[in-house]
């Protein structure tokens, strides 16, 4: 990575960074699974997907466009990507920001090289507001390009979509059926993660045992891109070793961060059971960031949301006591 310069003038200092941003995407490249068996774990999602793109090609058709659903940093872009991959078509990213313009949209379709087909992925495709998406489903229905000024144009080029999601709640239903083949991702075991920390360390050259991988795997808590985080903190480290891992990336070897420590510690507090406005006032954390922080803690299975709280389960109280107890010993070895 290019190093900061004390005495770079303003251009020097951009250079600077457009050359750190370009090797932080060469390295978000390098990692990324280049095959369908590289991209672990998906058994069921992988194989459909397949067989949807062997039947298309077979009538010489293109794939209809394809939704995906998943947690943040579960592996949708680099599906997409290798769908592209398999179809032959040129593959463009789109991340969906808040103010995205669907003039912007329209410039970038109507700029797509007709010679080729594309696959266009629009990437947190929920943040289109509602008349957006209204605006969309024409697209993907008709192929129908609306402008500004009331004119419609046919989308001159083979495009098929892929809308990723984490939040699929905010699709308008029109929308969502618009797309012809809509897949979920499933949890990711600890055995899968294991598989993903493996091969990220071959890549990166991190030597691993097997109960190493085992450990990062687990504490990636079921999301790919923490995977990645811990190997590249291995390779600073300089090998796979959990805990001097675990504590470059200020994680627990259950994957919890200091927040998920912290609300799990205040629901111990309040006798193992309160409500979330409780929760709120004694952690002295708006419950929207409590929301956050707890849908982690209840797909491990450590807290359950009922009709009298949120109540600690047996099994959050032992991964507490571990935290607790792997930070006294960090603790303890930075004070000897
Ligand atoms: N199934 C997988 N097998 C191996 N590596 C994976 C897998 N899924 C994701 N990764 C790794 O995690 C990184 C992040 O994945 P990706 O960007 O595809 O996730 P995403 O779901 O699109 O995330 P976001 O919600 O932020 O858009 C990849 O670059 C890759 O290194
Ligand atoms: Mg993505």
């Amino acid at each position: 990575m290019a190093k900061r310069k004390k005495n770079n003038t303003p251009d020097q200092e951009q250079e600077r960074l457009r050359q750190e941003a370009q090797a932080k995407k060469a390295a978000e490249r390098a990692l990324k699974p280049r095959t369908w068996s590289e991209h672990i774990g998906q058994a069921r999602m992988k194989r459909v997907l397949q067989v949807q793109l062997k039947s298309a090609a077979e009538r010489f058709e293109r794939l209809g466009h394809l939704l995906l659903i998943g947690g943040p940093g579960t592996g949708k872009s680099s599906l997409a990507a290798l769908v592209a991959q398999e179809t032959g078509d040129q593959f463009r990213d789109l991340m969906i920001t808040p103010n995205f313009k669907i003039a912007g949209l329209n410039r970038i379709l109507q700029d797509l090289d007709p010679a080729t087909g594309h696959v266009v992925l629009l990437d947190e495709i929920h943040n289109f507001t509602k008349s957006q998406q209204h605006y969309l489903y024409s697209i993907l229905q008709e192929g129908q390009i609306s402008h500004d000024n009331g004119k419609v144009t046919p989308l001159e080029v083979d495009v098929t979509f892929i809308g990723a999601t984490t939040e699929p709640g905010k699709l308008t239903k029109s929308l969502y059926d618009r797309f012809d083949i809509v897949h979920r991702f499933a949890d990711y075991t600890d055995e899968e993660m294991a598989e993903i920390i493996k091969l990220l360390c071959v890549r990166l050259g991190v030597p691993y045992t097997e109960e190493q991988a085992l450990a990062l795997g687990k504490a990636s808590a079921g999301t790919p891109r923490q995977a990645r985080t811990l190997v590249l903190a291995a390779r600073d480290v300089g090998e796979a070793q959990p805990d001097l891992v675990f504590d470059l990336c200020g994680i627990t070897s259950d994957g919890l961060t200091e927040d998920h420590v912290s609300y799990m510690q205040a629901l111990k507090d309040l006798g193992g059971t309160a409500g979330i406005e409780n929760l709120a006032n004694h952690s002295g954390r708006p419950k929207e960031i409590l929301f956050e922080i707890e849908k982690l803690l209840v797909k491990k299975h450590f807290i359950e949301l009922g009709k009298g709280g949120r109540a600690l389960m047996g099994t959050g109280s032992s991964a507490l006591r571990r935290a607790v107890q792997a930070k006294e010993e960090t603790e303890s070895k930075v004070m000897a």
